[in-house]
């Protein structure tokens, strides 16, 4: 074998973008390559990019921007472009920067290995749609033990065509991976330590994959499935749509011993009038009701959530039907952004909201946001709570792990180690992390 050849991998975007990654890595893997942490020692660089918001689309061609010097230096390195941009604009990127070599999509990351060895010699370009698995087909080289914790996709893509919203392009259609593969990959990152695993798909509770028996599985049968294998401790999953939430996965949060006390329920916003211009297909109440029901059978249940502020047309009396919602939910944590309008979607088109008035609205939530953020944190103060230990603290004998709540928990006992699965009581809250005591 002739000396490894670097790939320099950058991620942007959502988690799946992580895990789509840690796939690439390792098909290119087989054409020779291996991981570094810096652009300019690489024969490769990776852009896995996102299409969510205008400033992290933009911010792909001032990176690509930066590596023309080190293109010059080397004519050799190879440029590669993936992810929501790449599906996005495709050719139009190497048009704006003729230094990319390859363009490549999400649904056809098995083909970049090919790719891969094409590129240098001329152009290409990738953003097919093809109806097959390419998890199925994107095998890596021999697998190396992992850290405790790590995402798994289930599903992909989106049939709901939110108003505001470019993933419907950019990752097509959903499509849900057979539960068999999954199983099998979840026990393979078991059998290499892992030991929390949380499942992905831009819808993820509208999962319905084909089952082993034959049958159409329901992301709660795909969950009591995994909660059969020996040796994974956790299970997680992200992100949900609350018209999604069927009947027996919020069963599973009141009796899935595994599945953890935490869920993403984005709502977008608290306003009828604006979800129904989202075309959300839901309202503030249903989603109140919703809620009430999950709360129902997990009462410690930590929600989270997605707010968009300066929708077009949002009135301040959209707004404060937002934060009555919020002030009614009592979040743990929650995300919140300022309206991007994204080329192609329906509500590009609308009377937009005046930029400062926006801005101003987006303070107020975020204000709203860390205050029931710190009061739900400072609730588990004197609780005993499950944590998965990760790595080290700052300070020596100090470790850090997320709890099942997934709050940051710091605790001292020099004894632990990544991976081990502990009970703590937990005694103080800062701002963003927890500490106790081994219980
Ligand atoms: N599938 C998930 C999340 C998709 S994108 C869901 O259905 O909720 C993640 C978040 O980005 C969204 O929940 C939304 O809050 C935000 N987002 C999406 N498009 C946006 C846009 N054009 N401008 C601002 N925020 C947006
Ligand atoms: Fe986007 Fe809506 Fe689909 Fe979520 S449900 S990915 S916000 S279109
Ligand atoms: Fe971004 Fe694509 Fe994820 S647009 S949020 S990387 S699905």
């Amino acid at each position: 074998m002739g000396e490894a050849k670097k790939l320099y991998i950058k991620t942007y975007g959502c988690q799946m973008n992580v895990y789509d990654s840690e796939r690439m890595v390792e098909a290119l893997g087989g054409n020779g390559y291996v991981e570094v942490g810096s652009p300019e020692e690489a024969d490769m660089i990776l852009l896995n990019t996102c299409h969510i918001r205008e400033k992290a689309a933009e911010k792909v061609y001032s990176e690509l921007g930066r590596f023309k010097s080190l293109k010059a230096d080397k004519p050799d390195l190879k440029i590669g472009v993936a992810g929501c941009v790449a599906q996005a604009e495709g050719a139009e990127i190497i048009a704006r920067q003729p230094m990319v070599d390859l363009v490549v999509g999400p649904q056809s990351y098995h083909r970049l290995p090919e790719m891969e060895r094409q590129a240098g010699a001329g152009k290409v370009i990738d953003t097919d749609f093809p109806e097959e698995d390419k998890f199925a087909r994107l095998k890596g080289r021999a697998k190396a033990k992992r850290g405790p914790t790590a995402f798994l996709t289930v599903q992909e893509g989106c049939d709901k065509f939110c108003a505001f919203c470019v993933v419907p392009y950019t990752r097509g259609a959903e499509v849900s991976r057979p539960a068999a593969r999954i199983l099998d990959e979840a026990r393979e990152l078991v059998d290499r330590g892992v030991r929390e695993i949380t499942l992905l798909g831009q819808n993820v509770n509208a999962y319905h994959g084909a089952g082993p028996d034959g049958g159409d599985w329901s992301l709660a049968k795909l969950i009591w499935a995994l909660d059969g294998i020996d040796g994974l401790e956790r299970i997680r999953f992200t992100t949900s749509h609350p018209n999604d939430m069927g009947e027996d996965l919020i069963e599973a949060h009141g009796t899935c011993a595994k599945l953890m006390p935490y869920l993403h329920l984005p709502v977008q916003s608290g306003s009828d009038r604006i979800l129904k211009r989202m075309n959300r297909r839901h309202t503030a109440e249903s989603y109140l009701r919703l809620i009430e029901r999950i709360r129902a059978a997990r009462p410690d249940i930590v929600l989270s959530g997605d707010f968009i502020v300066g929708f077009p047309e949002e009135t301040e009396e959209d707004f404060a039907a937002t934060l009555a919602l919020i002030e009614a939910v009592r979040y743990g944590s929650a995300f919140s952004f300022k309206y991007s309008p994204r080329p192609g979607t329906p509500a590009a088109e609308r009377a937009q909201v005046d930029p400062a008035e926006a801005d101003d609205r987006l303070q107020r939530l975020q204000a709203l946001i860390t205050r029931q953020q710190r009061e739900v944190q400072d609730a588990m103060v004197g609780r005993t709570v499950g944590v998965l230990f990760e790595k080290p603290g700052r300070m020596p004998g100090q470790m850090v792990g997320k709890s099942d709540h997934l709050h940051s928990v710091f605790v001292s006992a020099p004894d632990l180690a990544p991976g081990d699965l502990r009970q703590v009581r937990i005694e103080s809250s800062a701002p963003n992390s927890l500490a106790g005591v081994l219980a």
